[in-house]
């Protein structure tokens, strides 16, 4: 049978894509092959926010030329939201590339696969219906995916984006923002618990462009407040998390859900872009800054122990270097414990397209390195801050970087690196925390996780 890799690119969601993917092709009867280049099959999951991630891809794809011309490669496809952004350009630049397959047409792609096989030419697929309901959805059953390990899945329960962000291309990409039924989650969710390898711990992660529209579009109209409460109480799941947040739609009712249940994750990834009310009103956010600070409070208030992340957009048109001071402040301010920023990057299509790009990119850099650097200095101040703390810790296998260690994540997402007597690899740990960098917490498991009682690990 034909062996296959599949290059994810970008967020969450093509992550999980591509394992929906894979899980569909093994089932299929294909193999998955040990290196790329020992693949018959080439599937990207293509990501269109900035333009670097498309050149990735563009740089990918040349070197493959030789090896698909000479039949070595068999098959080469482009999917997701670069092959939806360009369509049929993608193959008049790469005429060696077999498909081209937007987002919303994902389901398609192994019976394309298998003509392109057969030898049936080439396709480009884009486009696609406003879909309605899961069984329409371009989505492949979630709860087969080949997941990267038996305790951690991530569950789409929202496809598109209605958020009209000036500078974003996903809603050009991906379409209307449509949810899936809350009764559809379930039984993926539980279906996913179910197959986890043993009685044992279970992630989920629920994904959605803006989740906390969760259930707007359907008939009847739910929230995400409502899937959560669906969700928690399901027996087996250890956390539960969600992104991304958008402030324009967390509602203190979604925040006391949070803080209902020990296992949904207090956490949130709720991007602010900017401080500069200026800067959110071009961006189109539909928040002002006193409004972003008044979740946040909010979320203080009423999730015990909350972290919050965010995202920063440095260099969008007619940023000043009072509009940037207004977003260092903001990070000052609200003490993130992480955030990813970003230099701006025109997205044809886009309403911020039509704006002229007009920072030059050495002030793009320069902001980007001030505000980096000030996120990393509070990240670390704040990590520091749980030195001689225990933390629980969902072991997810040895380090890549220290062999005398395993790493896994805290309730709120932050990385823990530790020491452990047996391997926990799938276990809830306590880990002491000894030592902090401001991207990892370092420390050792209090107790052997095989004969834990104190805590239930062994669990
Ligand atoms: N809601 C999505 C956001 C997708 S884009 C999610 O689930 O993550 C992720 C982040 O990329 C955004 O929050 C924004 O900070 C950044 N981004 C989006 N478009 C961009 C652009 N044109 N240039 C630079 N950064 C961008
Ligand atoms: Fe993009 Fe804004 Fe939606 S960042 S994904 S348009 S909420």
């Amino acid at each position: 049978m034909p062996r296959f890799h599949i290059f994810p690119f970008g967020c969450q969601m093509n992550r999980h894509d591509a394992e929906a993917l894979a899980g569909r092709l093994l089932q299929d009867g294909y193999e998955r092959a040990a290196t790329p280049e020992g693949a018959d099959v080439i599937l990207y999951l293509t990501c269109s926010v900035r333009d670097h991630a498309e050149q990735r891809v563009w740089s990918h794809l040349g070197r493959w030329r030789a090896p698909r011309t000479s039949g070595k490669v068999r098959a080469l496809g482009v999917i997701g939201c670069m092959a939806e952004r360009l369509g049929d350009r993608i193959r008049s630049r790469m005429p060696h590339v077999d498909m081209v397959v937007g987002p919303r047409r994902l389901a398609e792609v192994p019976a394309l696969l298998e003509r392109v096989l057969e030898g049936g030419g080439a396709f480009v697929e884009v486009g696609g219906p406003v879909v309605e309901t899961g069984e329409q959805e371009g989505c492949l059953d979630p709860a087969r995916a080949a997941r990267l390990n038996a305790f951690q899945a991530t569950l789409p329960v929202m496809r598109g984006c209605d958020g009209g962000c000036a500078y974003c291309v996903v809603p050009r990409v991906r379409g209307r923002e449509t949810s899936l039924p809350p009764e559809e989650v379930e039984r993926s969710a539980r279906e996913l618990i179910g197959r986890g390898a043993r009685p044992g711990p279970m992630e989920i992660t629920l994904l959605g462009q803006n989740i906390d529209r969760y259930g707007f579009t359907l008939e009847p109209k739910t929230t995400l407040a409502a899937l959560l409460r669906r969700l928690a109480p399901l027996p087996g799941l250890a956390r539960l998390r969600f992104v991304t947040s958008n402030p324009r739609d967390i509602t203190d009712d979604l925040l006391r859900a949070i803080g209902e249940f020990d296992n949904v994750c207090p956490y949130l990834h709720v991007p602010a872009q900017s401080g500069s009310d200026r800067m959110l009103r071009a961006m189109r956010r539909g928040y002002t800054r006193a409004r972003y600070l008044d979740v946040v409070r909010s979320a203080r208030r009423i999730v015990a122990g909350v972290e919050l992340a965010s995202d920063f957009i440095v260099g969008f048109p007619g940023e000043t270097d009072d509009d940037f001071a207004a977003t260092l402040s903001l990070v000052k301010e609200v003490e993130f414990q992480g955030a990813f920023i970003f230099k701006y990057s025109p997205r044809p299509g886009t309403p911020a397209a039509r704006l002229d790009d007009d920072v030059p990119d050495e002030v793009k850099r320069e902001r980007h390195r001030i505000l980096s650097e000030t996120q990393l200095a509070i990240s670390l101040r704040r990590n520091r801050e749980l030195i001689g703390s225990e933390v629980e810790v969902l072991a997810e296998g040895p380090s890549k970087r220290d062999p005398n260690r395993f790493t896994g994540r805290s309730p709120t997402g932050r990385i823990v690196a530790f020491a452990s007597q047996d391997d926990p690899t799938g276990r809830m740990v306590n880990v002491m925390i000894e030592d902090a960098t401001a991207l990892v917490l370092l420390g050792r498991a209090c107790c052997d996780a095989s004969s834990c009682a104190k805590h239930g690990c062994a669990t």
